[in-house]
């Protein structure tokens, strides 16, 4: 069925520029009376409501959200859908977290009716928090992809997953060959890339669980088609670190297993990056690939604190974008990882503004991804996929906005004590989602 023409009436919010090259205040524009128009999922229109409702036709549809924050729908740059299961397990850092509770549970993949189960409710909790796009690790069998996209599909929402890649050091029930791996991810990509709006990207779980031949391969299916994304995880503890330093004894160092096997390029993510070398952030920016800063899960397995601003030094700066990861993460709320990213920046001493985080998890992530075109922004020509924000939504969130006296304190005070719960609405392609009963 054709995707829905609608207008929203709220408070809009529009970026201006790159608020980490200009006054935050300055870059985020807010019309308390604005007006999104929205024809066949598209935005079409983006201004005051006084200038743009005389010229709309009597017929459309105009949803108020007046004293909502209208914006785009968040992105999450790293998520695991096949943990949704594990989420919040007790006791344990990331090596032996993932072979206590992620491994057994990912195993449960190879079975078509559960992975689709899953799929469901993870997109559906997503949604739930005002997450339109995510770039989503499946499990290692590709049953637990056509899975994901399959119900990705139904919704119409745009979301970049891929096949976990994982040759060695993992559990024999979970492995792949290098040869296999390459197969299954070129069946799904040819399957699955650019089938309605869902996009592939080559998931090479990370060094420790793939052999330098798998990584190449990996490579190699880069090399096939110039849009597919890449996701795997980088320098997330110190223990991991020193695992791959034994496993490539021959390579200079963690990024460079990646480089050497190609995969350190543009829409390329690489998720953590928390024990980054100078030499590591000058290799990503000269490479243009994207680090997902995951801070709820670096704090819930205790992985220590990404350093953002080294990361985005505007001399050699490094795309960022932000993500739950699920299940190391312990929230599906993007406001929660922005709040987590503001603790993070704390603890270096530095402080990162409302608008900033704003735009890491919305704009900037878009950019980072080379999706800038298509989402994260309230602009014409981008599909209509768009999170309202509801600042009143708790008596705690309600008497904090009341003291507010800017948008953006508005924001910093959603960010630090909202989750789910002000979400008001989230559209995909212009089509409101209905929120999960519990
Ligand atoms: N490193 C390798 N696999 C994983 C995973 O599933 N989650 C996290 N947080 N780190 C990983
Ligand atoms: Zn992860």
């Amino acid at each position: 069925d054709k995707a829905p023409s609608l207008a929203l009436r709220g408070t809009t919010l529009r970026f201006a520029g790159n608020p980490f090259d200009m006054p935050p205040e300055e870059a985020l524009k807010a019309d308390t009376n604005g007006l999104v128009v929205i024809e066949n999922g598209r935005i079409t229109a983006v201004g005051s409501y006084d200038a743009l409702s005389p010229g709309l036709a009597p017929s459309l549809p105009v949803i108020d959200h007046h004293g909502h924050l209208i914006g785009p729908g968040f992105i999450d740059a790293h998520v695991h859908y096949p943990q949704l299961g594990v989420i919040a397990s007790y006791g344990e850092q990331l090596l032996s977290w993932l072979d206590r509770y992620v491994f057994p549970e990912e195993r449960r993949f190879a079975d078509s009716a559960y992975a689709t189960a899953i799929a469901s409710s993870f997109l559906d909790s997503l949604l739930d928090h005002g997450t339109t796009t995510a770039a989503v690790y499946c499990t290692v069998h590709p049953e637990s992809v056509d899975a994901f996209f399959a119900e990705s599909g139904k919704r119409n929402t745009r979301m970049i997953a891929g096949k976990v890649l994982m040759d060695r050091n993992a559990p024999d029930y979970l492995r792949d060959t290098a040869q296999q791996g390459f197969d299954q991810s070129r069946r799904l990509i040819d399957h699955w890339h650019g089938t309605g709006r869902q996009l592939y990207a080559v998931t090479p779980r990370f060094a420790p669980t793939s052999t330098e031949e798998q990584l190449v391969l990996a490579g190699a299916l880069l090399d096939t088609s110039p849009d597919l994304f890449m996701q795997t995880h980088l320098l997330e503890t110190v223990q991991e670190e020193e695992w791959v330093r034994t496993i490539f004894p021959h390579r200079s160092g963690y990024l460079d297993v990646y480089d050497h096997a190609g995969l350190v390029r543009p829409r390329s993510i690489f998720g953590h990056a928390v024990h980054m070398h100078e030499r590591d952030f000058s290799c990503c920016a000269d490479k243009g690939c994207t680090l997902a800063h995951c801070p709820t899960s670096n704090a819930f397995l205790g992985s220590g604190a990404f350093r953002l601003f080294d990361a985005l030094r505007s001399d050699r700066r490094v795309h960022v974008a932000l993500g739950t990861d699920i299940g190391g993460g312990n929230s599906l709320s993007m406001l929660r990882v922005m709040n987590d990213a503001y603790c993070a920046a704390q603890s270096h001493q530095t402080s990162l503004h409302p608008i900033q985080a704003y735009w890491l998890a919305t704009a900037g992530a878009a950019d980072a991804l080379g999706l800038e075109n298509r989402i994260g922004r309230l602009e014409i020509g981008r599909e209509a996929d768009l999170c309202v924000l509801d600042p009143y939504a708790t008596p705690l969130l309600k008497q904090r906005a009341d003291r507010a006296e800017t948008v953006s304190d508005l924001l910093f005070a959603l960010s630090m004590l909202g989750d789910d719960r002000s979400i008001a609405a989230t559209y995909v392609m212009g089509r409101r989602h209905v929120r999960t009963a519990v």
